[in-house]
């Protein structure tokens, strides 16, 4: 077993842990948040991370109506600006703790007056110390390259953060029940170690999705990227009708997370174009009426159509294919060529 799917089989345990850890700082934070008058959300964070931070803005503007903005982390790093950051939160994720620039990022941030939410599997880590309000993930070392269980945990956490500042019991009910849904994921790997297996000589592939699950399709590209060699590209919908779409050419690989909520319609759209040209389409989906549209398809766990949930289940698949299809290329997930697990960029 290689480390990639022994630590993906270590997410519904992640989960939990996770959430037992910082139960009381979610109560603290949630309490500042609500007596603060925030204006503005920024999240600094590379990779992965910075997907889990992606999926923090869809969730925060929707649920909580505050603007959030991803750091251009280069402003500061390199041309040394320094940002009016007051009456902001400042999101910074980086599972390792070592990202420089989120740091660097992070730093300025306080500085300026920002309240610094960090979240990291490392509780001793530079940006641990950094933070007002520091998240531990607790889920033990990840040690394969392709982050799996601390991608999972970051939007947990995230979902967490969200569901308590906006007061939403709902989606805190649906949350705890989450892990169990992994699981139900987890058992019926075999049957995605089959789709993967038609996928194996792909040499390039679009993942689409549009909404909360956009950063999904995006970590669903990055995952096949570094472990298989091979080209995948992440798009919303929306955008791939704007130019993209004229690269599909019959038989091409295109995998839909297309999720059974309020993007659906949307979702069908881009199903019938892209039928009409050909593309072999894998629908990845939570919703049983969308399912037989793919030339091959995987039904996720009911998500009561609330993509925030269904997220946590793109996020499984999308781990469990990566990982299936560099076994049965012959790939090793866990150490992919001309990569560390900790990259620093400034
Ligand atoms: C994840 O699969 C990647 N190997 C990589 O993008 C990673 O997420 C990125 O380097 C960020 O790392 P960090 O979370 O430790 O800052």
């Amino acid at each position: 077993m290689t480390l990639m799917e022994k630590e993906i089989f270590e997410v519904p345990e992640a989960l939990k842990t996770c959430f037992k850890t910082n139960e009381k700082l979610l109560d603290e934070l949630t309490e500042k948040l609500q007596s603060t008058k925030i204006r503005n959300v920024i999240v600094a964070a590379r990779g992965t991370s910075d997907h889990a931070g992606m999926y923090g803005k869809y969730i925060i503007e929707s649920f909580v109506g505050i603007p959030v903005s991803l750091a251009a982390m280069s402003v500061v790093t390199r041309y040394g600006g320094s940002l009016d950051l007051s009456d902001s939160l400042v999101l910074a994720i980086s599972q390792s703790g070592k990202a420089a620039d989120v740091i660097e990022y992070a730093e300025m941030a306080k500085k300026s007056g920002a309240i610094v939410v960090t979240i990291t599997n490392d509780n001793t880590s530079p940006l641990a110390l950094v933070g007002d309000y520091n998240f531990f993930l607790n889920v033990g070392e990840e040690k394969s390259v392709a982050a799996t269980k601390t991608f999972s945990s970051q939007i947990y956490t995230i979902a967490y953060i969200v569901a308590k500042w906006a007061g939403r019991k709902d989606l805190l009910a649906k949350l705890d029940k989450v892990p169990e849904k992994i699981c139900q994921i987890l058992l019926r790997n075999e049957e995605i170690a089959v789709i993967a297996s038609r996928y194996r000589f792909m040499k390039e592939a679009f993942i689409l999705s549009r909404g909360m699950n956009y950063p999904l399709a995006l970590e669903g590209a990055l995952k096949i990227q570094e472990t298989n060699y091979v080209l995948a590209k992440g798009y919303p919908i929306s955008d791939f009708h704007h130019g993209p779409f004229a690269m599909v050419d019959e038989g091409m690989a295109v995998i839909m997370y297309m999720p059974a909520g309020p993007v659906a319609n949307d979702s069908m759209e881009m199903i019938k174009k892209l039928q009409s040209v050909g593309a072999d389409i894998l629908m990845v989906t939570d919703d049983e009426d969308l399912i037989a549209e793919g030339d091959v398809g995987f039904l996720l766990p009911f998500a009561d159509k609330e993509d925030m949930i269904s997220a946590f289940y793109y996020a499984t698949f999308a781990q469990l294919f990566a990982c299936n299809l560099a076994e049965v290329k012959g790939r090793n997930p866990d150490a992919p060529r001309g990569l560390n697990k900790v990259t620093i960029t400034k």
